[in-house]
């Protein structure tokens, strides 16, 4: 419930101003690509040079990342000294896929239908992932009025062009696919009465391709693969971590050290092949943001793959979603998905100004409230900073009464837990970091420079360019994870594994002390650390 008198007198002007700017909600101008680039360079925080630093070893030598990623790509490895003996494996497989979100199960999934043995280890549990916690929905082209060609030219255009647009190509062309292939294993999609997908846009979509399951599409998706993976048999190993990847003398990927998060036991898997499917960074709170991300993002798949010698496509770019609740403080930082302005809510200033385009491009319209925030002094004061409003009433304005229910009711219990009906009153928001943009190279088959190496998800670079559109991340764990799934147990087939080794942890601590890099850190990270100990 918002009490604070301030935050009460610009909520009068939302009020007063919501049935002028539902009159004209279809005359506000979309930005000029020259209005765009600038608007980018001023605001987003991709563009806050003093946030990112040059890595000073490996094989992105030279490029910018964030600090607080430089610092865990060039921190010391977990077994650096540790005496293990690689000639008794623990687990011994075809397949070892490192991650249990959509795009591991995904995977592990098609991995198993190929005939490839399988194994799942997750720090967490099966399903503790950014993809449980997915809302707003995936895109496919599957209407008469669509076409991949036509998904392919926004998913482009979103990613400023800087796409692989090979990986676009296969991104695109089999979304159509992947939404037929989630319903046969039991995802049930919104509907209409005559049992069609119903479809709605999301920023920067030129056609309605976002299918949904309501706001909680990511836990239905979540659900069903999760199922799948368990009733295959596939075996999962929980609360284990791994903490480095393995070679063989060939150089091929050979297996991973794995960390039992319990115990602190350490484990040896020997595999053919690695599927990295560990997702993303927001727990790395780069810039110091609040984020929506699940409690183990925090870029271990990075790490892991950078000292093995893996490339990295576009490190330095994240998405800002634009809609992080602001208020109360006890959800700060959590997603309001997009389908929220999908479905008729504007941005709207502290003087109850429609002042942008509710579906411009998420970078768009983070930096919009960035400016509003800060240059333009529009923001509101919410104790915890400033923020904009969300005009959630709108959307029942639009879609009649009842759409919230129907159509948001996660939205709408999340902020009915603190006596704000959002089908009444309007919220308030901040960007929050949601996404990583970049992460490891990979070519179409799925695998990184590495023999055998395959990433699939957030832990991919390249598909989306430097800007990903909503509903292209549900769609991208099911293409690339399942592509994974297929390569890697394709290239199981044909491999004989040499004599394994961890001479590439030595030769990177080597390459640390040449460059005079000193630091008592060690990764990858696994969990981020609140309590302010060290090394956790
Ligand atoms: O806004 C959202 O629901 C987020 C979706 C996405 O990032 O794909």
């Amino acid at each position: 419930m918002y009490t604070d008198s301030k935050i009460l007198e610009s909520l009068k002007k939302v009020e007063q101003t919501r049935q002028e700017r539902f009159n004209n909600k279809d005359n506000i101008k979309r930005m000029g690509a020259d209005e765009k680039d600038a608007i980018l360079k001023q605001y987003h925080p991709d563009y806050k040079e003093e946030s990112f630093e040059n890595l000073k070893i490996g094989v992105n030598k030279g490029e910018k990342v964030p600090h607080e990623l430089a610092d865990m790509l060039q921190a010391h490895s977990r077994v650096a000294n540790l005496d293990l003996d690689l000639t008794k494996p623990d687990y011994d497989v075809d397949v070892l896929v490192i991650g249990g979100g959509g795009a591991g199960a995904s995977a592990a999934i098609e991995a198993n239908e190929a005939g490839a043995e399988v194994m799942v280890v997750t720090k967490l549990r099966m399903g503790d992932a950014n993809s449980m916690m997915a809302e707003g929905g995936i895109q496919a082209a599957d209407k008469p009025n669509d076409s991949p060609a036509i998904h392919y030219l926004d998913v482009m255009g979103g990613g400023h062009f800087a796409n692989r647009p090979e990986l676009v190509k296969k991104l695109v062309s089999e979304a159509p696919e992947a939404i037929a292939w989630l319903s046969n294993l039991g995802v049930e999609f919104d509907k209409d009465e005559n049992g069609n997908m119903i479809t709605t846009h999301g920023g920067g979509t030129s056609r309605k391709r976002m299918h949904a399951c309501k706001d909680y599409s990511g836990a239905e998706i979540m659900r069903t693969l999760r199922d799948e993976v368990l009733n295959r048999g596939i075996k999962v190993v929980d609360f284990t971590a791994a903490i480095e990847l393995i070679k063989d003398t060939e150089g091929k990927i050979a297996g991973a050290v794995l960390l039992n998060m319990e115990t602190k036991d350490i484990l040896i898997a020997r595999a053919k092949c690695v599927v990295i499917a560990t997702g993303g960074a927001g727990r790395m709170h780069y810039q110091g943001f609040p984020t929506s991300n699940h409690y183990g993002a925090t870029a271990d798949g990075l790490v892991l793959g950078y000292r093995a010698g893996a490339k990295l496509l576009y490190p330095e770019t994240f998405r800002y979603h634009p809609n992080g609740a602001a208020f109360p403080e006890q959800i700060l930082g959590a997603l309001v998905t997009e389908k929220v302005r999908s479905l008729g809510a504007q941005l709207v200033n502290r003087d109850g100004v429609a002042y942008i385009h509710p579906l411009e491009t998420r970078d768009v319209n983070a930096s919009g409230i960035i400016r509003e925030c800060s240059d333009r002094d529009e923001g509101v004061e919410t104790g915890n900073g400033k923020a904009v409003w969300l005009d959630t009433p709108m959307i029942e304005m639009i879609g009649g009464e009842g759409t919230i229910l129907k159509r948001i009711p996660a939205m709408y219990r999340m902020f009915a837990k603190y006596d704000i009906d959002i089908r009444k009153v309007p919220i308030l928001v901040y960007p929050t970091l949601h996404y990583q943009n970049g992460g490891l190279e990979i070519s179409t088959n799925g695998m990184t420079g590495i023999k055998n190496l395959f990433v699939a998800g957030e832990a991919v670079g390249g598909i989306h360019g430097r800007n990903r559109l909503m509903g292209n991340s549900l769609l991208d764990i099911i293409v690339f994870g399942r592509n994974a799934g297929k390569e890697s147990a394709k290239a199981a087939k044909n491999t004989v594994l040499k004599d394994l080794t961890l001479s590439h942890v030595k030769d990177f601590e080597n390459e640390l002390a040449k460059a005079n890099i000193k630091t008592d850190l060690v990764s990858p990270k696994l969990l981020p650390n609140y309590t302010k100990q060290k090394n956790i």
